[in-house]
């Protein structure tokens, strides 16, 4: 297994080996290497077994770092990353020369964010390099936001995760980019669009589309737990179990039942707050899927503020047909 701890210095040694280390971020565990390395870059698909067509996100320290990996920066997109930078907002930019192909799957843009940690930014600020992470899932799994999912499932293949504790919005960076124009949001995440909107006006959404080839990475199958994920009404589907004797989990934003065992059942927020039922939303699917319960019976959200960019992730976690 991969030792836990909090030493920057570590970190630094092994990335600047060209291996991989674990990072904590506001929004989710990352799978960190040298982005300027593309043997560096390549383990990190290997290690994921990630298909070598999805590009990573490129983090950097600051805003005035990004300059150096980019050609232009949209005045637009400016005003974002001067707002919400270090968080949870990742740009598409037009990308330098000195980023390799493999970091972007050969598109003219590149990914680039700060994260809001403070491990993971004095981390960056010792490097002499950007770090190019994915989430430290196995591909189409559930993100971590802690050290032990990290190591639950990368352990072995990985020397040392950064231990910065869980991570406070435990959804993925929101993801935003121009055409023409026009400010398109490809992935709905842990920064809320009306969030953008009162900073740029009216954005576009473009983030549904498994076929975009701006966001190859969304594919469908993404967040899959390995057991079926029914979305639907809790009291129909939850009758409907009992009297097929089928032994099952619920998940919902903020009811208990009490004729289900505590075991069984998850409310991610008591009160309701979707700020709330995201930060706790990928360890409550991880729980319920490590559960001896056969399916996980779950309930979408508001479609308001974060409550769209989680009902994004239930879907693609559901089972189809
Ligand atoms: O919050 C986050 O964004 C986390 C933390 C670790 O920073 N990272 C993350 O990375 O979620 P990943 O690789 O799991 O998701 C990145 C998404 C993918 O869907 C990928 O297709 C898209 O960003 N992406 C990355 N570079 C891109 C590019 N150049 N053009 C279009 N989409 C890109
Ligand atoms: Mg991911």
């Amino acid at each position: 297994m991969a030792v836990i701890g909090p030493d920057i210095s570590q970190a630094k040694k092994v990335l600047d080996a060209g291996e991989l280390v674990a990072i904590p971020t506001e929004t989710v565990y990352g799978l960190a290497g040298n982005a300027l390395n593309p043997v560096a870059v390549a383990s990190i698909f290997e290690t994921k077994n990630r298909p070598s067509f999805d590009p990573l996100i490129v983090h950097v320290p600051s805003l005035a770092e990004v300059e150096n990996y980019v050609t232009d920066i949209p005045a637009a997109l400016r005003k974002l990353a001067e707002h919400f930078w270090p968080g949870p907002l990742t740009l598409l930019l037009p990308r330098a020369t000195n980023i390799p192909d493999i970091v972007t799957s050969g598109l003219d843009r590149v990914a680039v964010r700060v994260p809001d940690h403070p491990l993971t930014l004095a981390l960056l600020a010792q490097l002499d390099f950007p770090l190019a992470a994915p989430s430290a899932n196995p591909f189409g799994y559930i993100s971590p936001t802690s050290p032990q999912h990290v190591n639950a499932q990368l352990g072995e293949k990985i020397s040392y995760i950064l231990d910065g504790g869980k991570c406070k919005v435990g959804l993925e960076s929101t993801i935003v980019g121009m055409e023409e124009d026009e400010i398109v949001i490809y992935r709905l995440g842990g920064l809320d669009i009306t969030e953008i909107e009162s900073i740029v006006g009216k954005v576009s959404v473009k983030s549904h589309s498994s076929s975009n080839p701006q966001a190859p990475g969304l594919l469908e199958s993404h967040y899959a737990p390995t057991k079926p994920f029914l979305l639907g009404d809790l009291n129909e589907m939850i009758a409907e179990n009992k009297s097929r004797g089928i032994d099952f989990a619920v998940l919902s934003l903020d009811k208990l039942f009490p004729a289900i065992s505590s075991e069984r059942q998850i409310a991610l927020s008591p009160s309701a707050d979707l700020k709330e039922a995201a930060t706790h939303l990928f360890a409550a699917m991880r729980t319920l899927d490590e559960s001896n319960a056969k399916v996980i019976l779950v309930e979408l959200m508001p479609e308001a503020g974060l409550g769209k960019a989680i009902n994004d992730r239930l879907k693609r976690a559901a089972t189809k047909g």
